[in-house]
């Protein structure tokens, strides 16, 4: 090795990760050049620092459980002054939010940006989760339904105040998920929004760590990388200059999501109308947790600050806690589902990002040994650090909490079919309950193939399956609106759908 070569065998060795460079004169030129690539973008101060920090804060973490206790200490639940809510306001006050977020929507104001650099190892896909399809009768994917939901909320804000608007939709992705996100736009068209309104960038990668702090080789020639978490948003806002985008579109609140909750309110008008009439630089979207141990984030104060304690690392002892009414403590779920306005996120670009905290995540991480073998471990053998994107909620001046119903909002799609939550199935039947209450309340009777009506079951909530299919294309209805003129009083056999040709069908008979 000589030449550059030996350059970076030098910053590796200072670094004290010479280590990569083991099977160097075993490497095909092809996989020289990449691991080559790797290393180059590594800046060696940067990596040994990285190695660092991640067996510290591993160390800390292993041998510091106890800390958890402080913490509980110091933990209050958010104040109701920050707490706005769905259910506990009247429907003029909703309506007023709903009209302001319409508003800003028509103004060209609102963007909404997607987390969607995760692996989804949970639901083991070797595709991005937005390409999932969860079966419904329209086989409609994530992503599909996503964009369809920004077409609709589009149209309702143009009807509302007359002018045409767009909601670029800004996707973060990771070299896991780029290319087949691209690739999946490009052959759907990008669902006929226009292409230019449609920005993905990447989020960056970092490599993962041996407990004594060395970087991991997965195969003779290549380090073992993860995305940087979903709050390595902050930094991925910088490097691919989307900050200025957002600037020279006009952009001032921007509806942060993440990729796998069926029932998401792409740039939901309540909810930026909320945050915006409270003068809001940042929100959050909580909805009462389920049970102690549900993987939800709690939104709370920790030392007097708004901040979410994230479910790995909240103690079942406060996890458990109740109020005398029975109800859980922490109860504010997070469904990361966030609002900043762009000053905001041009702040924590500036100021902040460096001070956000590490996460440690203790994985299995394939490796090769001395020898060369591949190595497939039983037990934790790596550590992944990740950034969060909720825990720049402590730098906001102004930080609000806005609860939403469940059944309406929220069912996260995680794990396969083979575990009992968040799954496939139970996506599936909350987007057909929800659908299947919209077309009650428009007025719609289902009935069975001798015309005979099928009993109602109007307080379906959560995962429970609906006694008929029914789905309703986002591009006809956002949230239920608009639906009378359709359904109301019309005789409707399961599997229901309504799309936009049937749409045009059923007005034509009228
Ligand atoms: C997340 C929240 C949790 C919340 C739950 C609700 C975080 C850190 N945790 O947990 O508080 O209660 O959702 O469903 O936000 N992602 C990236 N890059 C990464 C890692 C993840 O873009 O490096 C994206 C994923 O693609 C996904 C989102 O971030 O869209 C959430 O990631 P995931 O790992 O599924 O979060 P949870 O652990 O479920």
């Amino acid at each position: 090795m000589g030449g550059p070569e030996e350059a970076i065998r030098t910053r590796l060795e200072r670094a004290g990760q010479a280590h990569l460079l083991r099977f160097w004169a075993e490497l095909e030129p092809t996989q020289r050049a990449s691991l080559r690539d790797t290393l180059a973008q590594l800046d060696a101060e940067e990596l040994s620092e990285h190695c660092k920090r991640a067996a510290e804060a591993c160390a800390r973490e292993q041998g510091g459980r106890g800390q958890a206790g402080r913490l509980q200490g110091n933990l209050e639940p958010i104040p109701a002054e920050v707490l706005g809510s769905v259910c506990r306001s009247d429907g003029a006050t909703r309506a007023r939010w709903e009209e302001e977020g319409l508003r800003q929507i028509s103004q060209d104001k609102v963007a909404v940006l997607l987390l969607a650099g995760g692996q989804g190892t949970r639901l083991g896909v070797p595709y991005p989760k937005g390409m999932y399809d969860v079966g419904l009768p329209s086989h409609k994917t994530l992503y599909q339904i996503q964009a369809e939901r920004i077409r609709r909320v589009e149209q309702l804000a143009t009807e509302r105040f007359g002018t045409q608007c767009v909601i670029p939709w800004y996707i973060m992705t990771s070299e896991f998920t780029l290319g087949p996100t691209e690739k999946f736009f490009q052959e759907h068209n990008y669902f006929h929004l226009k292409k230019s309104n449609v920005i993905m960038f990447e989020q960056r990668m970092l490599p993962a760590v041996t407990f004594d702090g060395k970087a991991i080789l997965e195969e003779k020639g290549k380090l073992a990388m993860a995305p940087d978490g979903n709050g390595g948003l902050y930094r991925a806002l910088v490097d691919n200059k989307i900050l200025e985008d957002m600037d020279r579109r006009g952009i001032q609140f921007i509806h942060v999501y993440c990729v796998d909750n069926i029932l998401v309110k792409m740039a939901d008008p309540i909810f930026i109308g909320f945050c915006v009439s409270k003068g809001a630089d940042c929100g959050a979207k909580v909805v009462e947790k389920a049970y102690p141990t549900e993987p939800v984030g709690v939104v709370c104060r920790v030392d007097g600050v708004c901040q979410v304690v994230e479910y790995s690392e909240i103690t079942l002892e406060t996890a458990q806690m109740r109020n005398p009414d029975g109800r859980l403590t922490f109860s504010a779920g997070n469904i990361c589902n966030h609002f900043f306005t762009r000053g905001f996120l041009q702040e924590i670009a500036e100021k902040f990002e460096p001070q956000l905290k590490q996460h440690v995540a203790i994985k299995k991480v394939s490796f090769v040994d001395e020898e060369g073998n591949l190595v497939k471990p039983l037990k934790p053998n790596g550590i992944k650090l990740e950034k969060f994107v909720f825990d720049v909620f402590q730098f906001s001046k102004n930080f609000v909490a806005f609860e939403v119903l469940r059944e309406d909002e929220f069912s996260p799609l995680k794990n396969a079919d083979t575990a009992d939550k968040d799954t496939p199935t139970t996506a599936r039947q909350a987007l057909l309950s929800q659908h299947y209450r919209w077309a009650l309340r428009a007025g719609a009777i289902f009935v069975d193939a001798n015309g005979q009506r099928i009993p109602e079951k109007h307080s379906l909530s959560g995962n429970e399956g609906s006694p008929v299919v029914c789905e309703i294309s986002p591009l006809v209805s956002y949230f239920g609106e608009g639906l009378e003129m359709y359904l109301k009083a019309k005789n409707l056999q399961s599997p229901f759908v309504l799309d936009e040709a049937v749409m045009k069908s059923m007005a034509q008979h009228e």
